[in-house]
């Protein structure tokens, strides 16, 4: 229970010590304060008092635990609590929530996760979905406190494509970062236009199987071309072929090797990519 606290709220053992601590004593304090109020009014024990006495707890609680939480640091943590609650409270829609699905180092997935903590609360990252046990992407994972979902060729090609286990996860949107894995037909109905996919280059060219990774940089360079750069598209059932969202351009050099070439169009991703990804879940209804 404690670790899926953990997960849920980001948090390390020791953090989570001091929120179990701030909401014991904000309770206390509520409940004390709202004693002490009742009685000073000439209200006696009958129903009318308990019906104040949940009016009182329910105002009272969110200064009192705000109050406590500023001498164990916790300040900021209770901030947003108390406003997620607020939310529910007011019915205003519920967070999108991404799956990442990466199976490399997973730099652009870092660029992801930094630019959603820093930009938005109402999108969150809600599980990285991954196809090799050692990828770099999961040690960011567990880093974030971020859960992860190993999955398995034959269930994703001839099972349920995970839709089930995304669905279960409240996943809304699907974005791939170095994911090389064909997207299965079921898994794109589920999904429909809520599954993009980043490439290294300015596609229709240097694409389709196989193209990943170096091979793409050592095409664009062998081809002569003077300009590369990304296209970020919507994933259908063909390698990198659904309809083209937005492609941004780089030089290429004389002197460029695929690393060189590589290093500035990662840079464009990182720049690029969570840009991108916000402006399309505002399309998704
Ligand atoms: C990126 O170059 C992306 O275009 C491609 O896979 C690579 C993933 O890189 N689809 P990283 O693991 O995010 O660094």
């Amino acid at each position: 229970m404690f670790n899926r606290l953990q997960a849920k709220w980001k948090v390390n053992g020791w953090q989570l010590l001091l929120i179990i601590i701030t909401f014991a004593i904000g309770g206390s304090l509520t409940g004390w304060l709202s004693r002490k109020l009742l009685n000073l009014t000439d209200i006696d024990h009958s129903w009318a008092y308990y019906l104040y006495y949940v009016v009182l707890v329910t105002l009272l609680w969110p200064p009192s635990v705000l109050l406590v939480s500023i001498p164990f640091g916790q300040f900021s943590f209770f901030k947003k609590y108390i406003k997620k609650i607020l939310k529910r409270i007011t019915g205003r829609r519920k967070d999108l929530k991404i799956a990442i699905f990466a199976s490399g180092t997973g730099s652009n997935a870092q660029k992801i996760i930094d630019y959603f903590t820093a930009h938005s609360s109402a999108i969150k990252i809600g599980l990285i979905v991954c196809n090799k046990p050692n990828a770099g992407v999961l040690s960011i994972a567990e880093k974030e406190h971020i859960p992860t979902l190993l999955i398995d060729k034959k269930k994703f090609d001839h099972g349920n494509g995970y839709v089930e286990e995304l669905k279960e996860a409240g996943i809304d949107f699907i974005v791939l970062a170095g994911f090389l894995w064909k997207i299965p037909p079921i898994l794109i109905n589920a999904y429909s236009n809520k599954i993009i996919n980043i490439h290294p280059a300015l596609l229709p060219k240097h694409g389709g199987k196989n193209m990943y990774g170096n091979r793409v940089h050592a095409s664009v360079i062998a081809a002569g071309e003077t300009e590369s750069g990304i296209t970020i598209h919507y994933v259908d059932e063909e390698y990198d072929h659904g309809s083209t969202i937005f492609q941004a351009t780089c030089p290429v050099i004389k002197e460029d090797t695929s690393d060189t070439l590589a290093a500035r169009v990662h840079a464009l991703e990182h720049e690029h990519y969570p840009k991108v990804i916000e402006k399309c879940l505002k399309t998704i209804k």
